[in-house]
């Protein structure tokens, strides 16, 4: 049994702190130390974390590791690397950390070491991505694969989607990657008709082999590339990439063409594994195997470091402090970088479906907020749509701010424009406005006394709003690599201090079951459920709408 966090020293600690610091101006604790960037910034290699943009001080960090250490964090850590069963509810290890244990030190399961295995399969992906992008693995008639269509959800789809994206510079130019996650049919629509049955791999992603929007796709794709170019084309432009054999069979694709992966690999933490085949054809196997070693960086100072100056320890705590003590249960992602837009929406099945729990490891209802919402979206767009809530709403949302120091593609004065705007909006937001300063720019401005008095409330900004700024000196395999692994693990470490399974999702099983349950209904068969009356009567306007 884990003692619960809110009854740790700690947390009454942080309890009281709390009553002081909310009161603390960052501009004002800005102003009193000038060696407070240097104190409260980190860096591993080309990764500089600078988290001075907080509401802490020295006693809030002081706290904040003390809870983590209440709260065993070090010895969680431990258990993980060592393949520990610390997914509880699932009775498994949680190993994507396998995955890119680059210096291929054992780790054992039940006694097995995994390495070879997973080497095996790394070495199965390089076989065959490389044949396709050379062309030596060829389609049904003779032509080179040069359209990859990747064909999964979750975890099977938003870790390829975002990397394929923010490592976009990297792709061979004759190659282009396709996504089909969603069961609305306009997905399958939309990329087959883009493409050409001759020319296209289907890469059939799932770690369960079960997902019905999976298998509904998949099954559209077969039957579009069958009709195309006959059954025997299934085993030239059809693979998978699953733990389940026998659901791969039983589909219809040899498993010579399925790429392992197992049970402890989490569906969200899969892009390092198997999952990463359209990453490794894309970018090449040398570039995939970059973003295992950047992770790998990341996984060693996340063990090795001390909690004081390791960056997903740090940020996981600030999480904390900000969810549980001023009660800011939302947080959003900002990359300012075109290719790292789809960062926030992979962020978020990490997040919110790792830690979205409200039931203990020690099988008792939490008392205490766990993930908050995250969202997010690619700088400077997001400024124009929801900054104004973040700068002058009523709720204060911490921000992580990511930003490449060096872009892929330097035109004109874009990249420094980009830059000064992330770096201007985390000193606004720290800095703020006070009325009296809106008042004496207008003034300046030459504003009436009578327009003056009536804005200057509207153009005020109360600052001391918190944001984290990470830069990269540019996005390429291994720092994105990098910044993946850093996320990963400060999920990991709110899950600790929270308490809570990271590594299992039951909240995703109602809503497909009842809509399992619905489904005959809609085919005018009786599913023998009663409905709520809501329920009962939009299944039938629909359905006389479909007639
Ligand atoms: O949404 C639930 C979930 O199980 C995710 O955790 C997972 O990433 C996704 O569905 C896809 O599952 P699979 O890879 O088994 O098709």
């Amino acid at each position: 049994m884990n003692i619960a966090v809110n009854k740790t020293r700690a947390w009454k600690k942080l309890d009281g702190h709390y009553k002081t610091m909310k009161k603390t101006q960052m501009r004002d604790m800005f102003a009193e130390d000038d060696s407070r960037a240097d104190k409260y910034t980190l860096q591993l290699e080309n990764m500089r974390v600078d988290y001075s943009k907080n509401r802490i001080n020295d006693r809030t960090m002081k706290f904040l590791f003390n809870l983590a250490r209440e709260c065993r964090l070090e010895d969680k850590i431990k258990a993980m690397f060592a393949g520990e069963k610390i997914n509880v509810t699932e009775n498994r290890p949680v190993l994507h950390i396998a995955l890119r244990n680059r210096t291929n030190t054992p780790i054992y399961v039940d006694g097995e070491n995994v390495m070879p295995k997973i080497n095996e399969v790394l070495a199965k992906m390089r076989k065959f991505s490389e044949a396709v992008r050379l062309g030596t693995f060829k389609g049904q008639t003779g032509k080179k694969l040069t359209n990859i269509v990747n064909i999964g959800i979750g975890g099977s789809d938003l870790g390829p989607v975002m990397a394929t994206e923010a490592l976009r510079k990297y792709w061979a130019k004759d190659i282009n990657c396709y996504f089909i996650s969603n069961i609305d049919g306009t997905a399958c629509a939309e990329v087959l008709g883009k493409i050409d049955p001759e020319e296209t791999l289907f890469i059939v992603a799932s770690k369960t082999f079960t997902t019905i929007e999976t298998l509904t796709n998949a099954r559209t794709c077969r039957k579009w590339l069958v009709d195309a170019l006959g059954e025997h084309a299934v085993a030239k432009h059809f693979v998978a990439l699953s733990t389940n054999e026998a659901e791969v069979r039983k589909f219809g694709i040899n498993p010579e063409n399925m790429f392992e992966f197992w049970d402890f690999v989490g569906g969200r933490y899969s892009m390092w594994s198997a999952i990463g085949l359209s990453i490794a054809i894309a970018v090449g196997m040398d570039n995939f195997e970059k973003m295992l070693d950047g992770a790998y960086a990341m996984d060693q100072h996340f063990y090795h470091s001390e909690f004081e100056h390791n960056i997903p320890v740090i940020l996981g705590l600030l999480g904390v402090w900000y969810n549980n003590f001023f009660d800011c249960h939302r947080y959003a992602v900002v990359p300012y970088d075109q290719y790292l837009q789809y960062v926030p929406a992979y962020l978020q099945q990490l997040d919110m479906e790792s830690n979205g729990k409200f039931v203990s490891v020690d099988n008792e209802y939490v008392k205490y907020a766990t993930a908050p919402v995250l969202f997010g979206g690619a700088g400077t767009n997001v400024q124009h749509s929801f900054f104004q809530l973040i700068h002058q709403g009523t709720e204060m949302v911490p921000i992580d701010f990511i930003i490449p120091a060096i872009s892929h593609n330097e035109i004109g004065e874009h990249h420094e424009i980009l830059v000064a705007n992330v770096l201007a909006q985390s000193e606004a937001l720290m800095r703020g406005k006070t009325v009296r300063e809106a008042a004496a720019e207008m003034t300046a401005a030459g504003k009436s006394k009578e327009t003056v008095n009536f804005l200057k409330k509207f153009k005020s900004f109360e600052g001391n709003r918190p944001s984290n700024t990470i830069v990269l000196k540019k996005i390429d395999p291994y720092s994105l690599g990098m910044l993946i692994a850093m996320y990963e693990h400060k999920v990991f470490v709110q899950g600790v201090i929270w308490n809570i399974d990271s590594f299992d999702q039951f909240g995703v099983e109602l809503g497909k079951q009842m809509a399992l349950s619905i489904l005959p209904e809609l085919e005018n068969n009786a599913s023998g459920i009663r409905h709520d009356s809501s329920t009962t009567a939009l299944i039938s306007y629909i359905k006389k709408l479909r007639k």
